[in-house]
């Protein structure tokens, strides 16, 4: 039945259909939803990319855009030494963690084609649709890095992943502080860095990065439709994933390696440049209370600089920051 309902899906791929609903597909083999249900989460399980989306059924994924491991190259020094491909977990960042708990490598990358409970920053529900976004974790041990200089990782990835879109779609990325990748002032991708330590030491960083690669206005919930873009509404065409991916890992990298040998200013210089935060009026929350003022530069750690209307000078570490 398995075979028969990919079949089916397969078809409907060939012949430009899109979505097949779950209801015709039990008719036509004389099953219930729920068995067609099932047997879908039973293609899913051999490896098989199918996007389900409520109220309109299954589509197959293009097999040939895989996160596959046999398919990604990659010849970098320490990000992706090891390549663990996961075609469904709850989030790449708790896996990360529970890989580091129970011993992992230096530069893995988790990557997965779906994530049922993906986590964006502030305790925030992260959404991306299976086989259509990126959706991965890089787990890094820095040895000889501060705590306080964890922070800087995140504007690190930020120029990394602009680089890498930049080059294999053409677009142009802003970044708005503190790691949201923005297209035509939507947001099209995020980073949420968990980092771990004790005294200053800095233990262990997770850089998990989400991207809207291929999403289509129709696969963007009501939640998200207002506020987000993809890089293939913003390049009128797909833009291929595992090529992105590849290239964003490969710039990490070289990132990294600048990172870990003292250029971490010239890197924030970058981030500098890409953030398009800088010279707005913006508003945010400063111990509970709404403030607003303008963002004036970036600290050497990564915080926003703001001037207020009344002159005071104000460090932001963390939070939102809404532009006016
Ligand atoms: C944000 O903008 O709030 C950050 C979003 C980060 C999402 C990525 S997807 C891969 C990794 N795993 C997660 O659960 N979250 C990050």
């Amino acid at each position: 039945m398995q075979a028969r309902i990919a079949a089916i899906l397969t078809e409907a791929k060939e012949q430009g259909i899109g979505y097949v609903s779950g209801g015709s597909i039990a008719r036509h083999l004389g099953i219930s939803r729920a068995a067609v249900w099932k047997y879908i989460e039973g293609i899913r399980s051999g490896g098989g990319i199918i996007d389900a989306v409520p109220g309109k059924g299954y589509q197959l994924v293009n097999s040939e855009d895989l996160l596959l491991p046999g398919a990604i190259n990659l010849e970098t020094d320490v990000i992706g030494r090891e390549y663990v491909y996961l075609p469904e977990i709850d989030s790449t960042n708790s896996e990360a963690k529970r890989r580091i708990r129970s011993g992992c490598s230096d530069g893995l990358v988790l990557a997965a084609e779906n994530q049922t409970a993906g986590r964006g920053r502030m305790g925030r529900p992260w959404y991306s649709v299976a086989g259509k976004n990126l959706s991965f974790s890089v787990v890094l041990f820095p040895g000889g890095i501060s705590l306080s200089q964890a922070p800087l990782l995140t504007p690190l990835s930020a120029v990394a992943v602009c680089r890498a879109v930049k080059k294999v779609s053409g677009l142009s990325i802003e970044l708005k502080w503190p790691n949201d990748l923005l297209i035509a002032g939507g947001k099209a991708g995020g980073i949420l860095l968990e980092a771990g330590g004790e005294m200053d030491r800095l233990r262990y960083a997770i850089i998990g990065i989400g991207i809207n690669v291929n999403l289509s206005r129709e696969d963007m919930p009501d939640s998200i439709a207002d506020t987000a873009a993809s890089l293939m509404l913003a390049a009128g065409k797909p833009v291929p994933r595992r090529r992105l991916l590849e290239e964003i890992l490969i710039a990490l990298d070289s990132y990294y390696a600048r990172f870990c040998t003292g250029e971490a200013q010239s890197i924030l210089a970058e981030y500098v440049d890409l953030c398009s935060t800088l010279g707005r009026e913006i508003e945010f929350l400063w111990y509970g209370q709404r403030r607003s003022g303008r963002a004036v530069s970036i600290a050497p750690d990564g915080a926003l600089i703001v001037i207020t209307e009344a002159g005071e000078r104000l460090t932001l570490r963390a939070g939102d920051v809404h532009c006016l």
